[in-house]
This record gives C-alpha cells, structure tokens and sequence, in this order.
C-alpha cells in the first residue's frame, strides 16, 4: 500500500488511471451522475468511459455495472464514488468487481474526514482518490492510495523535487494534516503540471503559494474540521427543513460521516434557482450539482433514471 500526494483529486484520479497501465481505448464505468473534472483524467488518456445507473440514494444499480462490463472493451475499470462524504452501498460491486478482475477506483474526494462507526470512508477500493482541499477548504491538495495495485514499472508520476509544490505541503511543517497522512507507509509527490493546466483545476495564483488558508487549515486537526463540517450540515438542515425540503443522507450522520456539503432534491431546475436564491438571503450558499460532462448531457438512459430527472442542489459548508 502506498500514497501519493497530488495536488488535486484529478490529478490523483489520473494518478490511479496511470498505475492500471490502461491503454487507449480501455474502459472506465462512471456513475452517470457525476461532475466534468472527473471525465477530464479519463479523456486525458484516451480512455473510453461508459455511464452506469445509480438509485435514488446514489447506490449503483449492480444489473446496469453487469451490462456495462458485459459490453465494455479492453481491461475494464469501474469508479465509485462517496457522494457529499456519505457511503453509497458499493460492496455488490466491490464483490462483482473482484470476481470479474475488474480494478475498482473509490473515488473519495468529498470524504476524506469521513467514517461510519469505526469504518473510515474511502477505504474500499483496489485505488482510493482524494480531495484533500476540498475537505480542508485550502487551494491544492490530494492523494492517490494504492491499496491493492502496485504501481506499474516505469510509470511517469511526474516526480518533482521543487518548483510547484501544493501550498499545503508548504505549510506542512506546522501541519497536523500530516499526520492523518502520515498513517500510510509510503509517501511520494506527484506533480502533474501539464494535465494541471490543461484542465483548469487550480487557480494559477494560488498554484504553489504557501497561501494564508493552507498555513490556516494546516494547524487545525482532522477532528476540528470535522465539526465544523457536520454543524455547518445540521445549520443548512434546519434552513431546508423551514423551506420546507428534506437534506439527503442524514442518518449517516448520526453513524459519524462527515459531510462535504448537504444536498437536497427538488423536482425541476426553476424550483431549484429559487430554493438557492431564498438559501443565499438566509447566509447560505450553494450550487447545482453536478455539472455534468458532455458526454452526459445527451444521454437518454440518464434520463430514464428517476433520480435524475430531480435536480439536486448542494449547500457548501463553508467555516469561519
Ligand atoms: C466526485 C468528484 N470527484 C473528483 C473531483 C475532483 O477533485 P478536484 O477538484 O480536487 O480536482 C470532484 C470535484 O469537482 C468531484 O466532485
């Protein structure tokens, strides 16, 4: 088991993609509710995605990853994603996976604080991706767990000694991060500079700067950032619950998740503009999610899919 520390949950992701050693024209299953970054690695390397179906609550339909593996071309791998920081139920397809010789990529960009019980989140795939700024609030940061892949002689991970280094890892002498970590045998850093640029994924300015925020985020523990997360949750709970909407996923709470943001349903895009505009004049922001990836956006069967004819919106937890 190793880590590598990115500086993005995309550049971690195409990290991952990298260590399979797929070629051009291999296949990546993707839930068929997910965001653009996550298509620009796969893109990046030729590879060829295809979209399987999830449920209402975000779990994967096992009888749609069947089909989709059934028809898929070349060495096959499947990405599953904790959605907002809560776990979907993936041990059907972490079990099908494993008797089909089919890698399975957690995609846990929105977790990385997060457990249930005792069972930290983002602990099941063959590979697990992280956001680390995403869950610190800070301008760069990832990594890319391989748990049970090794990584492929003479793979390119763009090692770099200085230059650009994410801002966090600047900090990282001060840093309590570091030891949540630090749990992981081995530590390299990956910086994909070209990939990077190409999609857009960090602000130029704060590319590499020991920023303010990543000096701030730096002192704080895991366990700190953690209550904010889920007070924040419970405060946006109580403003959708006036309005009169329910948020998703909460019981995991009371399990012990820790939320990336708090999303909520609703039955058309006006009715979601509006929710979010009486959210912003109560102090509270949010966004549509996902924006989706083009290859997405025509797609017939997406739209059979209960789930996604709702339109989901999310309500950052933002802290002070
Ligand atoms: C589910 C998911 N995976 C991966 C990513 C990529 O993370 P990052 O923005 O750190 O590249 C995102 C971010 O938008 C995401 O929502």
């Amino acid at each position: 088991m190793e880590v590598i520390l990115t500086r993005s949950g995309r550049s971690a992701l195409l990290l991952g993609l990298k260590a399979l050693n797929f070629g051009v024209g291999d296949t990546v299953l993707i839930p068929n509710y997910i965001c653009n970054a996550v298509l620009q690695p796969i893109r990046h390397l030729g590879l060829s995605p295809r979209f399987y179906r999830l449920d209402s609550q975000l779990n994967p339909c096992l009888e749609d990853v069947k089909e989709q593996v059934s028809l898929a071309n070349g060495n096959t791998g499947i990405i599953v994603v904790n959605y907002f920081g809560f776990r979907q139920n993936i041990a059907p397809v972490l079990d099908y996976a494993k008797r089909c010789n089919v890698t399975v990529i957690e995609d846990n960009c929105h977790g990385h604080l997060s457990a249930l019980g005792n069972d930290e989140i983002g602990n099941a795939g063959d590979i697990v991706v992280s956001s680390l700024r995403k869950s610190y609030l800070i301008p760069d940061g990832g990594y890319t767990l391989l748990r049970s892949v090794s990584l492929a002689s003479g793979t390119d991970l763009n090692l770099e000694v200085d230059g650009n280094w994410p801002s966090y890892l600047s900090a990282l002498a001060k840093s309590r991060i570091k030891t949540e970590i630090r749990k992981y045998p081995r530590l390299e850093i990956a910086i994909e500079n070209s990939f990077e640029k190409e999609a857009s994924c960090i602000p130029p300015l704060m590319m590499g700067t020991a920023s303010f925020l990543a000096s701030r985020a730096a002192k704080r523990t895991g366990h700190f950032t953690a209550q904010k997360r889920i007070q924040g949750y419970k405060k946006a709970a109580a403003h959708l619950r006036k309005l009169g909407y329910e948020p998703m996923f909460e019981a995991q709470l009371l399990q012990g998740a820790v939320p990336y943001a708090c999303p909520f349903q609703v039955e058309s895009s006006q009715e979601l503009v509006q929710v979010l505009k009486l959210l912003r004049g109560r102090g509270m922001r949010g966004h549509i999610w996902p924006t989706l990836p083009l290859e997405l956006r025509n797609d017939k069967r997406r739209e059979e899919a209960l789930l996604l004819r709702r339109r989901t919106g999310i309500i950052l937890l933002g802290h002070k």
